[in-house]
């Protein structure tokens, strides 16, 4: 697999050399691109040297400066576009706090900044700055941006500075950046072949023309699994009720309101699917009359419900031989006793159990933390941003599909039944 190296100017570039070496020690074919900075600390020979490849340092012809030297070169200005196809993944280190911005704004003034905007490989960077810089608002809010973006961040760390400050700023070690590159490339395409249906939102049911029963769900955890899917080769179907999130690309999306139309959307496109998981937060009960005209406010106001079809339970009954069905569960109290009993009640393959009274996890926020509860397993998955998560998400999803291992002593299943 090809792996590009992107160097920075910082004085932690010289550090590059190793991780090119460790990276190499994995089989992968490394290439280097350095940005004009980076050059004034390495030359691109020793990367030459290192890889076997000339070293990108600049984006034109006529000029791409670094050209002259040896062990460079610059690249056409298209060369970008065939580096950003052929890559398996992008990691930059050191990246400096110049290149982070230039990232998260899409600016593409050299080579190594348009390559970015270019690839659809994963990206990983891995910071190295003076610490007031690390700390500065200005690039939290360009790593937000990133990581919002998928970008995997392997954060520096605290220490001595070279610019003689104590604190964070220190690029990381080489192994925890290959570490990172390694479990990027080990998630590439391990979806292929699966057709995912995910649910996100949360289901509406209308009272009148102006008023509906809803819930807190904003879509984020559902929009994250189904991004995360396809990102690893999955073909995908997004069942969504409203939300304010824009979908992910290259996923095939089916917009729906009520818990009846989601029914009917997931309950069409079993035939296509592989892997089903429950994520929207789905109404049990709606209005047993809808007004037709919107209710005029004069004392108490009784309404009478019905309880909607349950999909979940409806999928299970008609899975076909093969197919994973995952539930997920939003608990206020008894969180493990109430998913357990979901998981068995439903006949889910798993139940990812969210506790939501807890703060800052759950319903609307960018972080969760939940358990994959099976039958015979309670995996806790600590709190986490939701993009991340869903990938933690699908590699317990897909463990389901080895062979069983037999349970050990160690592996006590949750509850005695
Ligand atoms: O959208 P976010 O703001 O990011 O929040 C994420 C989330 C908290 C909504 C999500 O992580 C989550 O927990 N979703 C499930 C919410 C829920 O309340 O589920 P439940 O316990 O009511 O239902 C259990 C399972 O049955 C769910 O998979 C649900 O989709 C399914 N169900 C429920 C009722 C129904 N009529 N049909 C169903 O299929």
């Amino acid at each position: 697999m090809k792996v590009t190296v992107g160097v920075c100017g910082g004085i932690a570039a010289y550090k590059a050399a190793e991780l090119v070496r460790a990276l190499e020690k994995h089989a992968l074919d490394v290439h280097v691109v350095m940005t004009e900075a980076a050059q004034q600390f390495v030359q691109p020979l020793t990367f030459a040297a290192l890889t076997g490849h000339k070293v990108i340092t600049g984006l034109w012809d006529a000029d791409g400066s670094g050209a002259g030297e040896p062990g460079a070169e610059a690249a056409s200005s298209i060369e970008h576009m065939d580096a950003a196809q052929t890559t398996d993944a992008l990691v930059v280190a050191p990246a400096t706090a110049n290149t982070l911005a230039k990232f998260a704004h899409g600016i593409a003034d050299d080579f190594l900044s348009a390559l970015y905007l270019a690839t659809t490989a994963p990206v990983i960077v891995a910071p190295a700055m003076n610490v007031n810089m690390w700390e500065h608002a200005a690039t939290r809010a360009n790593l937000e941006t990133l990581a919002g973006r998928n970008v995997r961040i392997v954060s520096p760390e605290s220490g001595y500075l070279a610019c003689g400050m104590t604190g964070a700023g220190r690029l990381a070690e080489t192994e925890a950046i290959v570490d990172a590159v390694l479990s990027v490339l080990q998630h590439r395409n391990d979806l292929a072949g699966e057709t995912m249906l995910v649910t996100a939102g949360g289901t509406r049911e209308a009272l009148d023309p102006v008023r509906f029963l809803g819930n807190r769900s904003s879509g984020k955890m559902g929009y994250a699994m189904a991004e995360a899917a396809q990102r690893r080769g999955a073909r995908v179907i997004l069942v969504t009720a409203p939300t304010a999130l824009r979908p992910p690309a290259n996923v095939e999306v089916v917009p729906v309101v009520t818990t009846e139309e989601m029914r009917q959307a997931v309950m069409n496109r079993l035939d296509q699917t592989t892997i089903v998981i429950k994520a929207a937060a789905v109404a049990d009960y709606r209005p047993r009359v809808q007004a037709d005209q919107k209710l005029r406010r004069s004392g108490p106001l009784t309404l009478e419900l019905e309880p909607t079809q349950d999909i979940l339970a409806e999928v299970v009954a008609q899975r076909r031989a093969g197919m994973l069905v995952i539930g997920f569960a939003a608990e206020t109290q008894d969180a493990l006793a109430h998913g357990r009993d979901k998981l068995l009640r439903k006949g889910a393959d798993a139940i990812v159990l969210n506790d939501v009274s807890r703060e800052g996890v759950g319903f609307d926020a960018d972080r969760n933390a939940v358990t994959f509860l099976t039958r015979d397993r309670a995996m806790e998955l600590p709190e986490m941003r939701k993009r991340e998560l869903a990938d933690h998400i699908l590699d317990e999803i897909l463990a389901l599909r080895r062979p069983r291992k037999v349970l050990a002593e160690s592996d006590a299943p949750v509850s005695g039944d």
